[in-house]
């Protein structure tokens, strides 16, 4: 078996995916049709190219307006399990950002049910396993990131269908402008609550927003985190605690426009550096990506070796918020699988 073919069956993790930036663009087309939103083309794809954040996150609106009641958000989550499982997903814990849809009259409640059954369905049918994060949105502030953590921490309490698979809160969408430490009391709620806690930095701005994070939100993991290597003192300090950094290096380049080729994106010199950095796609469906690609263009941009691919893959379970025994059962699978695909030809 050859290397690309090795690395694409290979079990992966991935905890930086939206749920929203994997819907198909026939499923664009479609949820328009049956909402009647007319959209600026039928040819979506022809939207997705970005020059920054900002105008992705355009498109990123536009797709997730169309997510309107619940069956709506169970097909997307089946169909994004489906997707994932097709290039080697083993496990994922998937964003999604429902300010829009509270926004809109939604209740979070037939959100999280839409998702869970959705994700049910995919799971059976691909034996990949989907947990779901809850993301606030920067756009829409600090007081609803509060409403929708309050929201959904009730929810949890009471029992509510499909909120077992929601494991923690996260921070997404617009950065620049916005003063991360204004979701302090969100993110402190989200704490006491027991829910875990990540959130977007540094994906256009410097390592202060990085250390806010950490520091000021009591985030567990960061997403994205790309400016990390301009603060030696926190790269260091990052390593040591193993703080997990959920890097989306080919979405660095389509989305953010931050490096023009991989070669050029940190993701290497992050690993040498000590840091437990992990490989994600963010939005494949936007972007036109998959995990099996990320996995292959890193390793030749890097010139890594299956091991190293290896080594990578499993830093993802480290990375997860799964309990011991069920790291330990991940973890197992994928040196299994590692071993039987081993690679022959380089
Ligand atoms: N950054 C911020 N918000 C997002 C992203 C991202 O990469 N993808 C979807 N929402
Ligand atoms: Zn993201």
């Amino acid at each position: 078996m050859d290397i690309d073919t090795a690395l694409e069956q290979l079990p992966k993790v991935e905890l930086h995916c939206h749920v929203e930036g994997t819907m198909r663009p026939q499923t664009v087309v479609e949820l328009a049709r049956k909402h009647g939103v007319t959209l600026p083309t039928q040819d979506v794809t022809r939207l997705y190219s970005y020059s920054n954040l900002d105008t992705f996150l355009e498109v990123f609106w536009l797709v997730q307006a169309l997510l309107r009641d619940r069956d709506d958000w169970a097909r997307l989550a089946h169909e994004s399990v489906v997707d994932g499982a097709a290039h080697g997903l083993a496990y994922r814990e998937t964003f999604f950002t429902p300010a829009r849809h509270l926004d809109m009259g939604q209740d979070l409640g037939d959100i999280v049910a839409g998702l869970a059954d959705g994700l049910a369905a995919g799971e059976a049918e691909t034996g990949a396993r989907v947990l779901l994060v809850a993301d606030i949105d920067r756009a829409y502030g600090p007081a609803a990131g509060l409403r929708m953590v309050e929201r959904l921490v009730e929810l949890r309490t009471a029992g509510a269908p499909g909120t077992e698979r929601v494991l923690g809160v996260g921070l997404d969408s617009t950065e620049l402008g916005v003063d991360p430490t204004t979701f302090a009391e969100a993110f402190a709620v989200a704490g006491r609550a027991g829910l875990r806690r990540t959130s977007h930095q540094g994906e256009e701005t410097p390592p202060t927003h990085i250390a806010a994070g950490v520091d000021v939100l009591g985030c567990e993991r960061i997403d994205h985190g790309l400016s990390i290597l301009d603060d030696p003192e926190l790269t260091k300090r990052l390593a040591q605690e193993r703080v997990p950094l959920t890097v989306c290096p080919n979405s660095n380049i389509r989305i953010a426009n931050r490096v023009q080729r991989l070669e050029d994106h940190p993701f290497r010199r992050m690993r040498e550096a000590g840091l437990l950095a992990t490989l994600n796609t963010d939005d494949p469906a936007l972007t036109d990506l998959d995990l099996g690609y990320e996995y292959r263009s890193v390793r030749a941009a890097y010139g890594y070796t299956w091991e190293d691919m290896v080594e990578i893959a499993l830093d993802g379970v480290e990375a997860t918020w799964l309990d011991e025994d069920d790291r330990r059962a991940l973890s197992a699978r994928i040196r299994n699988a590692a071993a039987s695909l081993a690679p022959t030809t380089f």
